[in-house]
């Protein structure tokens, strides 16, 4: 490619409406995310339906906003790049089918992105010196996984949770600890005031790769309900540091082994999780320790946006990976999809 290459990026797969604007594939000129939180914070969770019909209202006023703010007209999109999966399959419709009007209207090509790949490249927004290969460990709302990332499109995955995702664990505690969702940042808080040693929850034992968190999430809850059914007072900032402990420990020791084995002399974290700063720190020191070199996205680009998926979309446009316009969502996308 011999230009400046304008790619728009359209991230609708759960409960963020986001378009961007990305130059190169590394340079962000824009940044739109309008957030449902607020909206689906009285139902405790995302409610599906709410969200994909938030999301066809807020679509268009967000990639408008997009292009405003990159100080661009539509005619100078070069490419789009949509979420395609995986992800809450009405709310992936929306953005999908945007894609495709623009991509149709404009004459451009159109790019299918997938969101996971897409949380791993938010690092190469983040950091310009970045290249593969590396050890990527991504943790979000839906997915736990280690990747062994050997180039630009090949993403072997070594291991994935076999029960709940770290995030759905975090959000799961803090609901029943009567904090608003989503619960991690909220947990992440609450930790600091908290004694990371004062309970000793069971850690995940799983053999190779696979994360598990559905057993340490079921000892959290039931030492809360035992000690309110004896009437003890709780600490709750003991609780959330003691469990993110627990969960910090298994996701950075995985990585670290992985990463070790594999060779490989750089640690990549991604995902909504990634904004965990206990998880930053501890992943960080070990690297530190050990020698490898540790990157994470800065904060806004750690949970959904669609600048990360403007920049995979940058990527797969360089080895001709573009989608046909009768693309379509797939919720149960892997990583290696
Ligand atoms: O990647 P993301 O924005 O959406 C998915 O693709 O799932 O991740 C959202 C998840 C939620 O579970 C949220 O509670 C969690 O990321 N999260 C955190 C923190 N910030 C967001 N978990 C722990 N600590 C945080 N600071
Ligand atoms: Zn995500």
């Amino acid at each position: 490619m011999d230009k400046n290459i304008i790619t728009l990026g359209i991230e609708t797969s759960c409960d963020e409406t986001a378009a961007a604007i990305v130059l190169n594939g590394r340079t962000i000129l824009s940044n739109v995310i309008s957030t449902q939180i607020p909206l689906h914070r009285k139902f405790g969770g995302v409610v599906p339906e709410i969200a994909s019909r938030r999301h066809i209202v807020n679509i268009m006023p967000v990639i408008d906003q997009a292009i405003c703010d990159a100080q661009l007209g539509l005619a100078d999109i070069d490419q789009i790049a949509v979420t395609h999966g995986p992800g809450l399959v009405g709310a992936l419709l929306v953005g999908v089918a945007a894609a495709k009007t623009l991509a149709f209207a404009l004459d451009r090509p159109l790019i299918a992105v997938n969101h996971l790949q897409g949380h791993i490249f938010a690092n190469f927004l983040s950091h310009p010196d970045l290249e593969p290969p590396f050890m990527a460990l991504i943790v979000s709302g839906g997915h736990t996984a280690l990747i062994d990332m050997k180039s630009y499109n090949d993403f072997e995955l070594l291991g994935q949770t076999r029960d709940d995702a770290a995030g759905e664990a975090f959000d799961k505690i803090a609901r029943v600890m009567g904090l608003p969702y989503p619960g991690g940042p909220q947990i992440d808080k609450l930790a600091r005031e908290g004694n990371p040693n004062a309970i000793d929850f069971p850690k995940p034992k799983v053999d190779d790769y696979d994360f598990s968190f559905s057993g340490l999430k079921s000892a959290v809850l039931n030492y809360l309900n035992s000690a309110q059914m004896r009437g003890e007072t709780i600490n709750n900032a003991d609780v959330a540091a003691s469990f993110q402990r627990t969960v910090v420990d298994s996701l950075t020791d995985k990585t670290i082994d992985a990463a070790k084995r594999s060779g490989l002399r750089s640690i990549v974290l991604a995902g909504g999780v990634a904004a965990n700063s206990a998880l930053e720190s501890k992943l960080r020191a070990e690297c530190e320790r050990r020698g490898f070199k540790f990157y994470y996205p800065s904060k806004i680009l750690c949970t959904d946006n669609a600048a990360m998926i403007a920049c995979r979309g940058y990527y797969q446009s360089l080895v001709n990976d573009f989608a046909d316009h009768d693309l379509n969502a797939y919720p149960a996308l892997t990583i290696q999809a």
